[in-house]
C-alpha cells in the first residue's frame, strides 16, 4: 500500500477473532496510524515531577511531532509545541534540561515565555506594517488540542477533536489513582531518567505483550529457571531477597495467570490481573502500611494494597504496574521500530523499600540487558521479520473467543489467559483508526 490506507482498507484487517498482518507491516497502515489514531487518542507525556523546578522541559516526539513539556510555575506544567514560531526550528534539542526564565531559538533569537506567548523578536521595528500579528508565527508556540495533568500525570490530545479525558480513559485511570494513593503524602516522583530500549518490531508487537499471559512459561523459561537456582543457592541477603521475589513468580503456570482475571474498557484499555498478580505476593512493609491506614484508614489502605494489577494498558501509549511503580512508555519510531521507556516511581517521602523495589523491577525485567527483557525483544523482532513468510496472511486471536463479545465492553473475563484482553487493544485501534481525524 503507498500513500495512506483507507478507512475501506482498515476495516478488512480487523477480525472478530484474529487480525491481519498488515496492521504491522505495512507503511499505508503506520501513515494512517499517525493522523488518526495517535492524533485523536490521549497521549502519555510524562510526570510533572520530571520537571521540578521553574524552566525546567522534557521532550519526546509523538506521530512525528515533537512536544514540550515544561514548568512554566511552581504548580502548573504546560504542553507545548517544540518549534519556533519564526520559521520551524525545534527550540530545545535535549531530552530534558532547564531553559531558564525564557525559551530562546537557538536560530534567530525569538524568544518566548514560559507559557509559550511571544516575547520579544529581534529588528521588530522591520515587521510594523507586516502582517506577522495576523499569523500564527506572530502568536508564539503553538499547543496541542488538549492537555490534562492528571494527579501529576501529564497527556496530550494532538487534534482538536476527540473524546474527553475522563470518557476516554473511564476505569483505567483507577491504577493512575491507585499509584498516586499508595504515596503517604499522597505525592510521587520518577527515580531519575528512564531505561530506553529501541526495539526493531512494530510498536503493536510490544503492546500486544503487556496482555500475554501464555508466554512467560515458555519464553521466560530460562530466566524462572536461573532465579530458582539462584534462590536455592545463596545466603538470603535482603538484596537477594529482593531479586527473587520478582523474578521467582515468572515460573508460575498457565492456571495461576488463568485465575487472575482481567476486564477489558472501551478504546483498548485493559487491566490485567483484577484479583491478583506475580506483584500481590511482595513482601509486606509494617511501617508503611501504618502510614497509609494514617492517611486512607485501615480498610481503604488495605485495599488501595491489595490492588496490584499484572499491567494496566492505558492505550495506546502507557502500561502501568501500581506495585511496582513502573510506567511503560511506547513511542513508534517507524513501522518496524519501536521505543519503549521504563520509568521508574516511588513515593516522594516513602521507604527506601519502594524505591527499592521500582529501580530493581526495572532493571531485573525491563532493562535490554535484563535476563527476562532480552528473551521478549528477541521474539517481537522475529515475529516483525517472519510476519512476511507467505502462506498465512493472519495472527491468531482465537483464544477464549465467543460470538457476542464484541459488543459486550467493559466486560470482566474470568480467565487471564482468554486472549480478549488483545483483541480488545485492536477494537480500540479500529475505533481510533476509523475515525476522521
Ligand atoms: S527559526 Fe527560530 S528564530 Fe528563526
Ligand atoms: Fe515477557
Amino acid at each position: 500500500m503507498t500513500g495512506s490506507a483507507s478507512l475501506e482498507d482498515v476495516r478488512h484487517l480487523v477480525d472478530p477473532d484474529r487480525v491481519h498482518r498488515d496492521l504491522y507491516t505495512d507503511p499505508g497502515i503506520y501513515a494512517r496510524e499517525q493522523t488518526r489514531l495517535w492524533a485523536r487518542a490521549w497521549v502519555y507525556i510524562g510526570h510533572d515531577s520530571q520537571t521540578p523546578a521553574v524552566g525546567d522541559y522534557y521532550t519526546t516526539e509523538i506521530a512525528g511531532q515533537s512536544l514540550l513539556m515544561l514548568r512554566k510555575s511552581a504548580d502548573e506544567v504546560t504542553v507545548v509545541m517544540n518549534r519556533c514560531a519564526h520559521k520551524g526550528s525545534l527550540l530545545v534539542h535535549d531530552t530534558h534540561g532547564n531553559c531558564g526564565k525564557v525559551l530562546r531559538c537557538p536560530y534567530h533569537a525569538w524568544t518566548y515565555r514560559l507559557d509559550g506567548s511571544l516575547l520579544a523578536i529581534p529588528l521588530k521595528k522591520d515587521y510594523e506594517g507586516t502582517n506577522l500579528s495576523s499569523c500564527p508565527s506572530g502568536k508564539g508556540l503553538s499547543a496541542p488540542g488538549a492537555v490534562m495533568n492528571y494527579k501529576g500525570f501529564v497527556f496530550v490530545r494532538l487534534s482538536e477533536e476527540g473524546p474527553d479525558f475522563a470518557s476516554y480513559f473511564g476505569e483505567a485511570l483507577a491504577t493512575l489513582d491507585n499509584m498516586v494513593a499508595r504515596a503517604p503524602d499522597g505525592e510521587l516522583s520518577v527515580l531519575g531518567q528512564p531505561l530506553r530500549n529501541v526495539i526493531q518490531c512494530n510498536w503493536k508487537l510490544y503492546l500486544e505483550n503487556v496482555n500475554d499471559t501464555v508466554h512467560p512459561i515458555s519464553t521466560h523459561e530460562s530466566a524462572a529457571a536461573a532465579a530458582k537456582d539462584v534462590a536455592e543457592s545463596l545466603p538470603e541477603t535482603s538484596d537477594t531477597v529482593l531479586a527473587m521475589e520478582q523474578l521467582l513468580p515468572f515460573g508460575a503456570g498457565y492456571t495461576f495467570y488463568s485465575e487472575m482475571g482481567a476486564r477489558v474498557l472501551p478504546y483498548g484499555h485493559s487491566v490485567l490481573g483484577t484479583k491478583f498478580s506475580i506483584h500481590t505476593g511482595y513482601a509486606a512493609l509494617p511501617d508503611y502500611q501504618r502510614d497509609l491506614e494514617a492517611r486512607h484508614g485501615e480498610a481503604a489502605a488495605k485495599e488501595i494494597l491489595q490492588f496490584s494489577p499484572q499491567n494496566t494498558v492505558l492505550y495506546p501509549s502507557l502500561a502501568a504496574k501500581a506495585s511496582p511503580m513502573i510506567l511503560r512508555v511506547v513511542r513508534p519510531l517507524a513501522l518496524d521500530r519501536t521505543l519503549v521507556e521504563v520509568w521508574a516511581f516511588a513515593p516522594k517521602n516513602g521507604p527506601a523499600r519502594l524505591r527499592q523495589r521500582a529501580a530493581s523491577y526495572a532493571r531485573l525485567v525491563f532493562s535490554p540487558m535484563s535476563v527476562v527483557a532480552h528473551d521478549d525483544v528477541h521474539l517481537f523482532e522475529s515475529q516483525q521479520r517472519a510476519l512476511l513468510c507467505s502462506g498465512n496472511e493472519w495472527l491468531s486471536l482465537h483464544r477464549g473467543y465467543q460470538e457476542g463479545e464484541i459488543d459486550q465492553t467493559p466486560a470482566s473475563i474470568d480467565s487471564g489467559n482468554n486472549e480478549w484482553v488483545i483483541r480488545n487493544q485492536h477494537r480500540g485501534w479500529l475505533a481510533l483508526m476509523g475515525e476522521s481525524a
